[in-house]
């Protein structure tokens, strides 16, 4: 009988020791990081699971094209490297490198909106709406329904509620919507897909009104392989193909090369506009560099040109997939409140379900990420009330996998560790906020305990 373990398809070639800390250790640290798990020191990080971003290990290849990185300041060859990789994908006339995805944003939105306009997307990630609302333009989220309740299980709730995007041009007009943009798959909805046909149904839209879509386009490559896994019609179509007839449906995209790009940095800016491109490659000329480096040394040019291959390639996708889905459901058949089904690049566990006892004003997912670094070191970030205000629709604790970094001994303990959690779950408190900063407050917020039970902390 053939084996259907599905294994990491690589093997190590170089390692980094990680450390452990005892839980008195933890305690304090914790303390002087203001219950803020991004305010830790990486290294007093068992089991980092606060992002896929920029946390990838890179492959003997991307290694290797690294070394032929070419650091001239304009024409580089290392450019052409990059914007041919990003074409045979993409498919986009425009390629603007930049320094990382929120770089992409601000000069996309700096170029297209103004105050008073409205961006709908099935979700904003925080930087997004950040980049959006500092134009003056309102940034709004447009989920599907099944998209809204975690605990049900549906092949694309990252889908956009395409009733919902009608009625919102037709209650500002046209005119106030300069750009749709659609996030694959959609991160602060839970990591879940997009499907094609709702892709296509939005671009439909969009075009009908004159109305440019951009997509989001970070976790592209796993995007496509669910509409492989899950979509009619799609199950003999390589990622690649599928990849290229999504971005056909746009107009551009912005990206961070630090998901699927499989890059430690990097992102850039597609259009098909020539107009839009000029405009965006003066700004960035202002701010991030030339345009045939945007940001970036020519070695990073050249790893993402072979990551974003590689993150396409299916037994990649087929171990990436299921080791996510591995953690999900072991901890979900414990009882875990778990967004189901489980993303594609990370796990998000229904804090406010977790912890009844906790209201959202006392930030839940804040207090749970904290428990779990208290109980096992194992660091993962909220995305809920504190890294959205009241826009928040849900608090989840989002436990990110970085790629081809952890293997399946590792998610074993994290498993273990979430389940101890679990069992004690009553004891744990809410938070308070002692300091917020202006806009993207989770970074650097302060928090302390609303009240500290006798003999705990
Ligand atoms: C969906 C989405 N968009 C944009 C970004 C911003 O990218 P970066 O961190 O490279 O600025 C992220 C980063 O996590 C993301 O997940």
């Amino acid at each position: 009988m053939p084996a259907h373990t599905v294994i990491e398809p690589f093997r190590i070639k170089s390692v980094e020791p990680i450390r452990w800390t005892t839980r008195a250790e933890r305690e304090l640290l914790l303390r002087a990081a203001y219950h803020n798990l991004f305010l830790l020191p990486a290294e007093d990080v068992l089991i980092d699971l606060l992002t896929d971003s920029g946390t990838g290990a890179m492959s003997t290849d991307q290694w290797a094209a690294i070394m032929r990185g070419d650091e001239s300041y304009a024409g580089s060859r290392s450019f052409d490297s990059f914007r041919s990789s990003v074409q045979d994908i993409f498919g986009y006339r425009h390629v603007i490198p930049t320094h990382q995805g929120r770089a992409a944003e601000r000069i996309l939105f700096s170029v297209m909106c103004k105050k008073g306009d409205v961006v709908p997307n099935n979700t904003h990630f925080d930087t997004t709406r950040a980049n959006i609302e500092f134009t003056g333009a309102e940034a709004l989220d447009l989920p599907c329904a099944e998209g809204r309740r975690p605990s049900e299980s549906h092949p694309f709730k990252g889908n956009m509620d395409l009733t919902g995007l009608e009625d919102v041009i037709a209650r500002v007009g046209r005119n106030r919507v300069p750009l749709v943009m659609l996030t694959v798959t959609n991160n602060s909805g839970g990591g879940q897909p997009v499907s094609m046909e709702n892709i296509r149904q939005v671009s439909a839209i969009c075009r009908r009104h004159g109305i440019p879509l951009y997509l989001d386009a970070c976790r592209f490559a796993e995007n496509s392989y669910f509409s492989k896994l899950r979509e009619p019609g799609y199950s003999r179509k390589s990622p690649k193909e599928i990849a290229q007839e999504m971005f056909r449906y746009g107009d551009g995209c912005t990206m961070s090369a630090k998901k699927d790009g499989m890059a430690n940095i990097g992102g850039f800016l597609c259009t098909n506009d020539d107009k839009l491109a000029q405009q965006e490659k003066d700004l960035l000329i202002l701010t991030e560099g030339y345009p045939t480096y945007g940001g970036l040394a020519g070695r990073d040019l050249e790893a993402i040109a072979v990551g974003l291959q590689e993150a396409l390639h299916e037994d990649y996708l087929e171990y990436r997939i299921a080791s996510t889905a591995y953690l999900g459901n072991h901890i979900a058949q414990q009882g875990v409140p778990i967004v189901q089904p489980p993303g594609g690049h990370a796990v998000y566990i229904d804090a406010r379900a977790f912890l009844p006892h906790i209201p959202p004003t006392e930030f839940p997912g804040v207090a749970l990420a904290a428990e779990l670094y208290l109980e096992g070191g194992i660091r993962s970030v909220e995305i809920g009330t504190l890294m959205f205000g009241p826009a928040a629709k849900m608090d989840l604790v989002r436990l990110a996998i970085p790629r081809r970094v952890y293997t399946q001994s590792h998610v074993d303990y994290v498993v273990e560790v979430i389940l101890e959690v679990w069992r004690k779950r009553e004891s744990i408190s809410g938070l308070k906020l002692t300091y917020e900063a202006p806009f993207l407050r989770h970074f650097t917020a302060r928090l302390e305990p609303c009240e500290v039970p006798v003999g705990k902390r």
